[in-house]
């Protein structure tokens, strides 16, 4: 194994878009920033420097960090974040994981143009369980504002509403020409005729859950979230913001040029969002001239397709990667996702828009969670989480629009170690309806059901995928419906969990865990490294 080291200079840089310039945040001066290339047992050190006016901190999205919850990166959970003129080394590990992974800002919103991808190559002379490609190409999709991103935060957040919706999405930081001025802003790829290749797509987007295709060209989806999946071949893919997905595609088309194309899913009663960002897939020899063809995407509201496409999803589950699902269950708990208001003098509408977990919306602390766990700091947060809502109601019943005694509380859950855990995320009909992609940090998890409606404690559980389900780090939860999810809590740390949603998240539609040390010498959290931020 070896030591990768890289050097992140946190900078302030100029970038133009859609006839607009204004100054972005960026790593070493790149939108999106550097790729991380590293193979299975590496170690990993980047160095981050900050020299931009923002605090900054970097979470490797995806990533276990065994025991060493100090490299994960969300500030204010695991580390303080890390000042103007100040560094900070992220050290750690990279075991037992193979695949597209990411990183990206996780402070405000920083994360709008602070990312990039991380590509974990399997061990040396270890080849893919599926067909090699020739060759690999990695596919980011985000979001652009035209405006500063942070300040469109405070405006909302002052207003009482929700921020304005991007005025883009990109493919690798580029619009493509459906938007203005953006035609030398368009990402290429050229292609051979009869090779294939491996596309490592990530969504970036704060707040959409994406669509993606190529025209004429169908995907064998291979792998998502840095683990391999059962392949199977689809038109377009779907993709919430956190989540990778690896797809082989075959240059086995009349040569020209084609439309690759993203756009979101849009399952919520809003303001429909579908502007759609393109890029060229272009078959060597052909000349610029040639139109492409737009391909064809699900409807912005298609949940049939959404819902067929995340149940075609599955663990390879083969004698070298075996799905290792928790049978037996320790642990279970139940969280409702809702909405509220909070009275707010200061806006428009007298409220604000607060969203939470089993009617607690969680507030930030002013120090790291996890240095207050291991120096045992009283006072920063309790781990009285309620396992289950306060009450039982007909959660995806009709509207509602009172909030229901939503509390806040920085309230944390406490887990035995090596307990095995089985988590019901769900929805309700409070205040609004949205799809949430929640994100469970230092773990992967079992996607064991899903369904729409209230879960059913004795029917649903019966059904459940116990054999293959697909093994991830972020999962959808469906408009009006629930997922279920199972891990075992075998790494000690206090691991932040969240929608990433920004906007979401922002609300307060997040929780921890704190999973206990183990009894083993090499079962509890590592001793926090020397330039660890202080706050
Ligand atoms: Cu990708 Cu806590 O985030």
């Amino acid at each position: 194994a070896a030591v990768k080291q890289y050097q992140f200079d946190i900078q302030v840089k100029n970038v133009s878009r859609l006839c607009h310039a204004k100054p972005i945040v960026t790593v070493n001066g790149r939108f999106p920033g550097p790729t991380i290339y590293v193979r299975e047992g590496d170690r990993v050190i980047v160095n981050v420097t900050n020299h931009a006016k923002y605090n900054m901190s970097i979470h490797w999205h995806g990533l276990k960090q065994y025991r060493n919850g100090w490299a994960d990166g969300p500030a204010y959970i695991t580390q303080c974040p890390i000042q103007t003129g100040n560094s900070y080394s992220y050290d750690f590990n990279v075991t037992g994981q193979r695949g597209t992974l990411w990183w990206h800002a996780h402070i405000l919103w920083l994360r709008a143009t602070v990312y990039g991808a991380i590509v974990i190559m399997p061990k040396q002379g270890t080849p893919y369980p599926f067909p090699q490609p020739n060759m690999e190409q990695i596919v980011i999709l985000g979001e652009w504002w035209n405006t500063d991103v942070e300040e469109i935060v405070k405006q909302g957040t002052k207003m009482g509403l929700p921020p304005n919706m991007s005025d883009a999405h990109t493919i690798n930081g580029k619009p493509g020409p459906l938007f203005p001025c953006s035609e030398k802003h368009t990402f290429a790829m050229e292609v051979e005729s009869g090779k294939t290749y491996l596309l490592r797509i990530i969504n970036a987007a704060l707040n959409d859950e994406l669509f993606f295709a190529i025209s004429g060209h169908n995907f064998t989806v291979v792998e998502v979230d840095a683990v391999y999946t059962k392949p199977f071949t689809t038109q377009a893919i779907l993709i919430a913001p956190g989540q990778t997905t690896n797809v082989l595609v075959q240059a086995n088309q009349m040569p020209g040029r084609y439309f690759m194309a993203a756009r979101p899913f849009m399952d919520a009663p809003l303001p429909i969002d579908n502007k759609t960002a393109t890029g060229i897939l272009q078959y060597k020899g052909i000349p610029n001239t040639v139109l492409p063809t737009l391909p064809q995407l699900p409807a912005p509201n298609d949940t049939t397709f959404a819902l067929g496409y995340n149940k075609k999803l599955k663990s390879l589950n083969s004698a070298k990667f075996p799905a290792n699902v928790p049978l037996k269950v320790d642990r279970k708990l139940f969280y409702t996702i809702g909405f509220g208001k909070d009275p707010c003098p200061t806006c428009i509408n007298g409220t604000k828009l607060l969203a939470s977990l089993n009617n607690i919306s969680f507030v930030m602390p002013e120090i790291g969670l996890l240095q207050a766990h291991y120096f045992k700091t009283k006072g920063v947060f309790r781990t009285d989480f309620p396992d289950k809502p306060p009450t039982p109601f007909n959660y995806t019943g009709a509207p509602l629009t009172a909030n229901l005694g939503t509390r806040h509380g920085t309230r944390l859950s406490k887990i035995a170690f090596n307990s095995t855990v089985e988590l019901v995320l769900q929805d309700t009909n409070l205040l609004t309806v949205e799809s949430h992609p929640f994100h469970l940090h230092g773990y992967n998890f079992f996607v064991v059901g899903t369904g729409i409606g209230n879960f059913d404690p004795v029917k649903d559980p019966a059904k459940f995928n116990l054999v293959d389900p697909v093994e991830r780090n972020t999962v959808g939860v469906p408009t009006g419906g629930w997922t279920a999810i199972r891990f075992r809590a075998d790494n000690p740390g206090v691991w932040f969990m969240h929608c990433h949603l920004e906007l979401h998240t922002r609300w307060g539609l997040k929780v921890a865990f704190v999973v206990e040390d183990g009894p083993g010498a090499d079962q509890t959290i590592l001793p926090p490294p020397k330039d660890l931020p202080p706050c």
